[in-house]
């Protein structure tokens, strides 16, 4: 994030005294990407900020994952992991099941009706999409609101935790990076502004706009990190004093909220690739959003895609809202992931092509990732796995 913001009460000018009404200092805390040398923003706490009296082991769900081979396209039915006749007792945090990673990123869903403990993640930034349900995040930073469409960015090391609102459970598909995910490159100015040819601009990211104080001892933390070797291990931290101690900050590196809706799609009178409907990116993968639009104009147009061969990347798709028509018979619904990996062809099911011309909008929603490196099964993965998708293509299963 490049825009700078201003919550709360900093001093006018870095590095210098900034104390309460009784004179007491409060404590300045740089939180800064890439040593001293990429965005960041200062925070002022009330209490020491690494004063911790404990650390133990925090066992993580389930984080093995298994190649994808023999290699397949997937079919995952996200909602079949929290079946609606049972409520969840989980959280956002805690109760994350893996679906598929890599080196570079992973992605977990989960549903949850509890408020989670504080976290955080030093491995990546998260980027959290809401498929239903609404949520304050609480953060270092501040509380965010978020709702059904939200994307969610919350910087590495951020400290925060998710309250659900609302009666409807908080379905969440969450994007874990191994380092930041940022707005695509080439929509940016040499200095960070959103260009005129971005899908969305600084108005649509919801950033806080109050220090959300609490206080209290002993406050658990629970950290997801590396500690080498690719293991991916977590840590039961305990806070002299709550983190959530923060006056004011100001700087270029918050947490925000981004509505899918807010994105404006880029349509053209031929398909248009997927990169039109990039909305972030990620150290060897990007973020794409799929929204209702009007379809290609061309006369003799084909609105779906054509059959593509994504060379070198992996594909995964969430299904999130409306009729994604490319699809239709093969069995994908709301709450579907396909995943169509690199080394061979992918695209709409049988009579989909046809059956799309004239066609003048498209209804669907959808959330893409696409990876540069082979992705592996996690267990929620192999839990919800439709085995027959591979098959649909032909109309024919194994002899
Ligand atoms: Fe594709």
């Amino acid at each position: 994030m490049a825009f700078y913001r201003r919550v709360g009460a900093v001093p006018p000018k870095r590095h210098t005294q900034h104390r309460d009404e009784q004179g007491c200092l409060y404590y300045e805390e740089l939180m800064g990407e890439e040593g001293f040398s990429g965005d960041s923003s200062l925070l002022y706490h009330r209490n020491l900020p690494p004063a911790i009296v404990d650390a133990t082991d925090w066992n993580l769900p389930d984080q093995t994952t298994m190649p994808n081979h023999p290699l397949r396209h997937r079919h995952l039915r996200l909602h079949t992991l929290f079946p609606d006749d049972r409520p969840p007792r989980t959280d956002v945090v805690t109760g994350r099941r893996l679906l598929l990673g890599n080196m570079d990123v992973r992605i977990a869903y989960v549903v949850a009706l509890r408020a989670s403990p504080l976290y955080r993640n030093a491995i990546g930034d998260e980027l959290v999409y809401l498929e239903s349900g609404s949520a304050v995040v609480e953060t270092v930073f501040g509380p965010l609101t978020a709702h059904q469409g939200d994307h969610v960015l919350i910087p590495r090391a951020t400290t925060h935790r998710w309250l659900p609102t609302g009666p409807e459970p908080l379905r969440a598909y969450v994007i874990e990076a191994t380092g930041h995910i940022t707005p695509p490159k080439r929509y940016l100015s040499r200095f960070g502004q959103l260009l005129e040819h971005a899908p969305y601009c600084e108005r649509d990211l919801r950033g806080p706009t109050e220090t959300s104080t609490s206080t209290g001892t002993d406050v658990e933390v629970l950290v997801k990190h590396r500690p080498g070797g690719g293991r991916i291990v977590g840590t039961r931290m305990v806070y002299a004093s709550h983190p959530f101690d923060v006056v004011g900050w100001d700087g270029c590196l918050y947490p925000f909220a981004f509505d899918i809706a807010d994105f404006e799609p880029i349509t053209g009178r031929i398909h248009q690739p997927p990169p039109v409907h990039q909305a972030f990116e990620g150290h060897n993968f990007v973020v794409c959003d799929f929204v209702p639009r009007k379809v290609d104009y061309h006369p003799l147009s084909i609105p779906v895609p054509y059959y593509h061969s994504n060379v070198d990347s992996d594909e995964v798709m969430f299904y999130c809202g409306g009729d994604y028509a490319a699809r239709k018979g093969s069995g994908i619904a709301l709450g579907s992931v396909s995943l169509h990996p690199g080394g061979y062809a992918h695209g709409p099911h049988p009579g989909s092509y046809e059956a799309s011309i004239g066609v003048q909008s498209v209804d669907e929603l959808a959330v893409m990732v696409d990876t540069f490196h082979p992705l592996e099964l996690g267990e929620g993965a192999l839990a919800c796995e439709d085995p027959n998708y591979a098959w649909t293509w032909s109309g024919r299963g194994p002899a």
